[in-house]
């Protein structure tokens, strides 16, 4: 495949160029490349980015598919440009022994339009001796030090740190005062620490100090927690029934930190925490968790014209940072020898963001009446479209490698 005039970054500097792409690799970034290729496509000067890598993802496959499962959630991902998604262990059965992870990885086998990875969970019971047999064939060990849907919670202090030594890098749900002891373990065990979901501006920073610190602690943050805020959830009752999740959305002055943090370096990730659950459930009942996946790319696209990042900085934190602190191989990077997944984004289109066409199996999103600030036209995963213009193709995904 050749892709003709595309608006790309390379180090810093914006230029229009062509991509040649062969066995699902980038092999030449040149302007005016001829070659004789199956397929040449001209996106005449639009953006082409690096397909966005999501590390934050509870597809609910296996045990609650009526919420998402691995084909639909996938769908969502290529409809919103994310190429890789690591998913979370809170699904059922719980991602918590080795042998539940090689069932999961069995049967979620052909199932995904997107390159995908999991997580292994971190058990109550003390799993660190699973966590030694997969150590190598997952992301992190995740770990839940505050309650949120499933039932991970780990409050046992020998338990978590014999998590922590095993682990080769930890992602932790931890919230408040929660993150200083995440933090503290990170030093003692000298374990990459990520840390999911900052919602506050005292979050961002304690992780600014570590940092200072020489620490190897690395902070997410979701778009919800950069453009929603408890004004958004005290609006009305719908609001107030829709917008919940953990962390709850926080103060207007902690989604100015937070951008802050984001383009200053202090937080080095978008991850959206998709957790889906149907919208009939959240009218019903009170239920953390938001879908995200699908429009993360183009509401980040809102802050860069709003001035909060540059483009540059959401290539950053969306694409290379998220493969980079993961060890994830030939993802995130619009460079010679990579993966080339690539999406194509016209940044005319500042459409209204509408509920009744979400992909996700939940059915609404909660950055309804939005405007987005470009639209994904086409996503291409391992040099196959597998998205464009409203219509899917393949389920090509497979499993991403690590780096040793
Ligand atoms: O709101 C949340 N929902 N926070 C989490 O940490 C988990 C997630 C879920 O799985 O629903
Ligand atoms: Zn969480
Ligand atoms: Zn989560």
């Amino acid at each position: 495949m050749l892709i003709k005039n595309c608006k790309v970054l390379i180090d810093g500097v914006e230029k229009i160029t062509d991509i040649l792409i062969e066995n699902e690799k980038i092999v030449k970034i040149s302007e005016n490349i001829q070659e004789e290729t199956s397929q040449v496509i001209d996106v005449e000067g639009k953006w082409v980015i690096p397909g966005v890598v999501d590390v934050h993802c509870h597809m609910r496959d296996p045990g609650l598919s009526h919420k998402e499962d691995f084909t639909t959630g996938s769908m969502a991902c290529a409809r919103g440009g994310v190429t890789t998604f690591i998913d979370m262990p809170n699904t059922i059965p719980a991602v918590t022994t080795a042998d539940i992870l090689r069932d999961k990885k069995a049967m979620m086998s052909g199932k995904s339009y997107v390159d995908y990875g999991f997580n292994f969970g971190g058990s109550r019971n003390d799993n660190s001796e699973e966590i030694k047999q997969i150590i190598d064939e997952v992301a992190s060990t995740k770990i839940f030090l505050n309650m949120s849907t499933g039932d991970m919670l780990i409050t046992e202090d020998k338990v978590i740190e014999n998590i922590f030594r095993e682990s080769k890098i930890i992602s932790v749900h931890a919230e408040e005062e929660m993150v200083a002891k995440a933090i503290e373990l990170c030093e003692k065990y000298n374990k990459p620490l990520y840390l999911c979901h900052l919602s506050k501006a005292s979050e961002a920073k304690t992780l600014k100090e570590a940092k200072a610190r020489g620490l190897k602690v690395y902070g997410e943050v979701t778009p919800h927690h950069l453009f929603l805020n408890v004004d958004d959830v005290n609006a009305d009752e719908r609001s107030s029934m829709l917008l919940r999740m953990k962390p709850e959305l926080k103060t207007k002055e902690d989604n100015e930190e937070l951008w802050k943090a984001l383009a200053d370096g202090t937080i080095d990730a978008i991850g959206t925490d998709h957790a889906p659950h149907l919208i009939e459930e959240k009218l019903a009942k009170l239920t953390f968790g938001i879908p995200g996946v699908e429009n993360s790319l183009e509401m980040m696209l809102k802050g860069v014209d709003e001035g909060k990042i540059s483009m540059e900085r959401l290539i950053e934190v969306m694409c290379t940072r998220p493969a980079e602190i993961f060890n994830i191989k030939n993802k995130g990077k619009i460079e010679v020898g990579y993966d080339a997944d690539l999406v194509i984004i016209d940044r005319d289109d500042k459409s209204e963001i509408k509920n009744d066409k979400v992909i996700t199996k939940a059915n609404w999103t909660p950055y309804e009446k939005f405007n987005r600030g470009g639209r994904v036209i086409t996503t291409i995963l391992r040099g196959q479209i597998i998205y464009s213009n409203k219509e899917f193709y393949g389920r090509y995904g497979r499993e991403i490698n690590y780096h040793e």
